[in-house]
Parts: C-alpha cells; structure tokens; sequence
C-alpha cells in the first residue's frame, strides 16, 4: 500500500506551488510519485472541472454542484488515485474530501451528512493518510489567486474566486476545524510565510511520516 497526501486551502494559499516542489524533492529521492488535482486528475473528471469552474455557470445549483465533485472524484479515485496507491506509490493530491466539506458542507451550507455520504461513495476505502493545510488570510489568498487568473492565458477558472469574501472566510474556519478535529492526519502551515519555510516544513513532516523507507531510499 502506498502512502496518500491531500493539500488543502483556501484560493491563493500556495498549495499549487508547495505540491510541485514536494513532488520533486519526493521523485529526487527516488520515490514513485503521482502529482494530481481535483476537481480534475483524469480526462473524465477534467471534463466536470471545467463545468464546475466556469464563471458563466453562476446559475449552478449548491446540490449540483456536489454532485458533480462527487462524480469527479469518484472518476479520479478509481481511475488514478487507488491504482497508483495500490502499485505502493506515493501520490499527492491537489484537494481532496476536506475540500467538499470546506466549500459545499461549511461555505454553501449543504448538510454534513450528505457530504460525507457522498464522500465515502466516491472514495470507497481510499483515505488521505496525511493532509497538509496551507492557512491563509482570505484578503491575502484571493489578491494572490486574481493575479494568477489575471496573467493566465488559459481559461478563467474563477467561479470561486467570485464569491464574497465572507464565503472564503467560512471555507477557512471550515478548514481549521477539521485540522483541530483531526490532529494526526493534518499538518497545518502558515501561508504567509516565505514559500522555502513552508516547503521545510512540510518536507519535515513528510520525511517524519515516511519515516525509515524514505531514508532507505534517499
Ligand atoms: P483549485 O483552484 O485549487 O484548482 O480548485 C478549484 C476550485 O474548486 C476551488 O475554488 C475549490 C473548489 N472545490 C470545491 O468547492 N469542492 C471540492 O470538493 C473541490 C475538490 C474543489
């Protein structure tokens, strides 16, 4: 069995940036790695990312919206995620279930339970081992993500980055309860700090975590 690690934060909090460099610093060690994201991370699942992130479908309903991550994810799980932990890789994932329960469950205000159900359909026995949240100021984040989308040539992948600030603002409590509901699996950074802090840091834990295979390998 391999060793699953989700990345989790609000838009802007550099997590896109500190997956990459994980990813290789983990493959310079000489580890199987697979970098993916969600929604995304399979030609079907990449298909619904671009209906969920579409800044001209702001008629979606929160129940669509679910539902689609829901069907994204299962896609991505099946095809991607459990295959490659299963050949005993290492894979990093780009959002993962914390996600739906930040924005759909603590954001749009879904009920809890629905999300978890959802949940557990799409991933079956596949559960993140460690998660890594990237905490940022929602002010901070979504200047940074506009820039982004703004310098970006590709699609205006903005739908959230629309929403009010107080909705970032519920995403990021949502966030940080459940770091403090699950302490072992999160490891919560500063997202304001330099970018080489937070890459040490999360490289600490990740070598702490893989521990002796790591160093077997390195
Ligand atoms: P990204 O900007 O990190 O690629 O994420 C895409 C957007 O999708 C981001 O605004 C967060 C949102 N999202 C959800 O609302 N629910 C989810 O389950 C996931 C995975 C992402």
């Amino acid at each position: 069995m391999g060793y699953f690690i989700t990345f989790e934060g609000i838009e802007g909090c550099g997590k896109t940036t500190q997956i990459r460099m994980l990813a290789e610093r983990l493959k310079a060690a000489g580890r199987r790695v697979t970098l993916t994201r969600e929604p995304g991370g399979c030609a079907i699942a990449d298909k619904i990312r671009g209906i969920l992130l579409d800044a001209d479908n702001q008629a979606m309903l929160p129940q669509a919206e679910l539902l689609l991550y829901a069907a994204a994810r299962a896609q991505h799980v099946g095809e991607v995620v459990k295959p490659a932990l299963d050949e005993g890789g290492v894979v990093l994932c780009d959002r993962f279930t914390d996600a739906t329960i930040a924005y759909q469950s603590n954001g749009r205000g879904l009920g809890r339970e629905t999300v978890d159900t959802l949940n557990n359909l799409a991933c079956g026995d596949v559960r993140p081992d460690l998660t890594v949240l990237i905490d940022c100021d929602p002010v901070l984040g979504l200047e940074r993500a506009r820039r982004r989308i703004d310098a970006s040539s590709g699609p205006r992948e903005e739908r959230f980055e629309l929403e009010a600030l107080a909705f970032h603002q519920r995403v990021r409590e949502g966030y940080l309860a459940l770091a403090a509901g699950e302490p072992h699996r999160f490891l919560t950074v500063n997202g304001s700090d330099p970018v080489e802090l937070v890459a040490a840091a999360i490289t600490r834990q990740v070598e702490a975590r893989l521990g002796e295979q790591y160093h077997a390998v390195r």
